[in-house]
């Protein structure tokens, strides 16, 4: 059965952790909901580990909906939150309730994500006014990481750690339901935490929040190279993706794939009379 709000709200009274990770496909979503992560974001994050951007301002709506429905088709539990990409709720509140509408309507989605605060909580009010479950997401934002200067943790000083906390409890206020805390110090993400009523979730924000995210890529190392320093990686499968798919090419390459056992046979009458019929066409054409 699907998780509630409800029952997310009495995780945080009860002080147990709430489990988010990304998804953006079906093996993703059906691997996750069977190992009982409780919320997929279909996160914009595909535009950089699944379409091959830079950054996750590129990817568009069409394509954010396209994963979105797939995820919600592969998951039975995991409440599904799509995440509002870049260009899609920054100019109006009606911009944003026609989009959030959108991910629900033709995706499916139970509740919708955007970023910021500031002028994003009007889009909060206007969203949530349409019926529509919002998840904050405040610290690192990545859709303005220009803005930021650049992917690097926020609220390190005293009045940015109050602006960060003002922001969390506008959020709120302004009717979210969760909020994402990005890349923030475990001690300020700790107290905005036990400050708000409603759910925080870290990435790079210290165990004190009330649950966790990672992105899918990231925790399976899927992705190579140097992450982030919050990322904890739960398996190394690039290596063995990339050892199986040389293991594969050699055996096509050496003959040694397929084997009689991987193919299909046909019973000795009907082969015999195949190749007749061969023949006798093939006098035809002398
Ligand atoms: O898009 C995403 O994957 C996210 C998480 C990193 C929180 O927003």
């Amino acid at each position: 059965m699907k998780l509630t709000l409800t029952q997310l709200a009495d995780m945080k009274r009860r002080g147990e952790k709430i489990v988010m990770v990304t998804a953006y496909d079906a093996p993703g979503a059906r691997f996750a909901d069977a190992a009982g992560i409780d919320i997929l974001l279909v996160g914009d994050t595909a535009a950089m580990v699944v379409l091959g951007h830079e950054s996750t301002v590129p990817v568009s709506m069409e394509e954010m909906l396209f994963m979105t429905r797939t995820v919600v088709r592969s998951a039975e539990r995991p409440l599904v939150v799509g995440d509002m990409p870049f260009g899609t709720y920054q100019v109006s509140d009606d911009d944003a309730v026609r989009n959030a509408i959108r991910f629900v309507k033709e995706a499916g989605a139970d509740v919708v994500k955007l970023e910021g605060a500031g002028p994003s909580l009007s889009r909060v009010r206007a969203i949530v006014g349409a019926g529509i479950p919002v998840m904050g997401h405040i610290g690192l934002t990545p859709q303005s990481a220009t803005m930021l200067g650049g992917y690097k943790a926020q609220g390190r000083t005293a009045a940015k750690a109050r602006q960060l906390l003002r922001d969390a409890q506008a959020l709120e206020a302004a009717g979210c339901f969760a909020v994402v805390l990005e890349a923030v110090p475990a001690a300020v993400a700790a107290h905005i935490t036990e400050t708000l009523t409603i759910p925080t979730i870290g990435i790079g924000a210290g165990a004190g929040c009330d649950g966790q995210v990672l992105v899918y890529h990231d925790l399976l190392g899927l992705e190579e190279g140097t992450s982030p320093r919050f990322v904890k990686r739960y398996a190394s499968l690039a290596g063995e993706i990339r050892d199986a798919l040389r293991a594969y090419a050699d055996d096509v390459r050496s003959g040694a794939f397929p084997q009689p056992e991987h193919t299909y046979s046909i019973p000795d009458d009907e082969l015999a009379l195949f190749e007749a019929q061969l023949q006798e066409r093939g006098a035809e054409h002398e």
